[in-house]
């Protein structure tokens, strides 16, 4: 895999940098350039300190006054180098799975519900190229509802018919497991044949840093385990994504990408999102599932 020539795109700060090359000069090349930044960083600080110190113990005696100001002109005029973080920008390009039936799902008379009914008897058809959303509020029964149709659950009453050929990307709105192995176990287990490169290189393009590969699922933030989860889901070819608020933790960077590449996908989705900034002009139908509540 060394000798695989690859561009990794990376986001450091506001610069575009190009990395040609195998993932182990990419890192290489990047945290050389994050430690020179760095070294810059503290440079300036310590002048920063040095200047005021000077500014402050000679602008009152007339003697030294002139070259207090000079200083405190030269500290007004710095141009301050930003504190290096790491904010790399993901990347959610979807594998597009074969051509799926033209029926998606059908609900007939579908009462969604654990003991009791949460929904009256629903009626609803998807066909393949549709992108819908579905809305309502908290506790109404989304997250029921997707389930049911997958039958990942029975409905209390009626039924949910999927179609021929699909295949299925499920993003779950929250985490499942108890977060135990590193993010690189973690794709490893879904991903067996890709080998230590391609592991890392998969989670870097979504957005993760070498620190967060590295760490445990338990201790991400919700929105880095969003990134792993995401990271599992373009990386399996799939026809038909289902994905229950994905864009919940997720920070600016990400969702704008998420959007422009669920735009791109050419499957269908069924989606639960209460963001319509996140879903206009990308779904062709939303359905707001508080038409059909009992809860009313
Ligand atoms: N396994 C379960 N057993 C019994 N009741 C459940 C179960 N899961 C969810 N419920 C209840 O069913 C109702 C609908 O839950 P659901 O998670 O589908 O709502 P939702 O619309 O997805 O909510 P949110 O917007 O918070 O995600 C809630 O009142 C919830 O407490
Ligand atoms: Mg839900």
């Amino acid at each position: 895999m060394n000798s695989v020539v690859n561009i990794i795109y990376h986001m450091y700060d506001q610069d575009l940098k190009r990395y040609v090359g195998d993932y182990d000069k990419f890192t290489e090349v990047f945290e050389m350039q994050k430690s020179q930044q760095e070294a810059a960083y503290r440079r300036q600080q310590q002048e920063i300190a040095d200047l005021k110190d000077f500014v402050a113990r000679n602008k009152a005696r007339v003697s030294t006054r002139n070259m207090a100001m000079s200083r405190q002109k030269k500290l007004d005029k710095m141009d301050l180098i930003e504190k290096p973080t790491e904010k790399p920008k993901p990347t959610f390009n979807f594998l597009q799975g074969g051509l799926s039936g033209k029926m998606i799902f059908e609900t007939k008379d579908l009462v969604i519900g654990y003991d009791e009914p949460l929904s009256q008897p629903i009626n609803i058809m998807m066909e393949r190229g549709q992108k819908i959303v579905i809305e309502g509020a908290n506790g109404i029964g989304k997250t029921t509802l997707l389930k049911s149709i997958m039958g990942l659950i029975p409905g209390i009453s009626g039924k949910a018919e999927l179609g021929d050929s699909l295949e299925l990307g499920y993003f779950e709105q929250e985490m499942t497991g108890d977060g135990d192995n590193t993010c690189l176990e973690e794709i490893w287990q879904e991903f067996p044949g890709y080998s230590q490169y391609e592991v890392r290189s998969a989670l870097s393009k979504c957005g993760l840093t070498t620190k967060h590969i590295e760490s445990k699922v338990r201790v991400l933030s919700g929105g880095e385990q969003a990134k792993v989860r995401l990271c599992k889901l373009i990386n399996r070819k799939s026809n038909i994504l289902i994905l229950d608020e994905p864009t919940n933790h997720l920070d600016v960077d990400a969702k704008d990408e998420l959007k422009r590449a669920l735009k791109e996908y050419k499957g269908s989705i069924l989606m639960v999102c209460h963001e319509p900034d996140f879903y206009d002009g990308l779904a062709t139908d939303v359905i707001d599932l508080s038409e059909y509540t009992t809860r009313l």
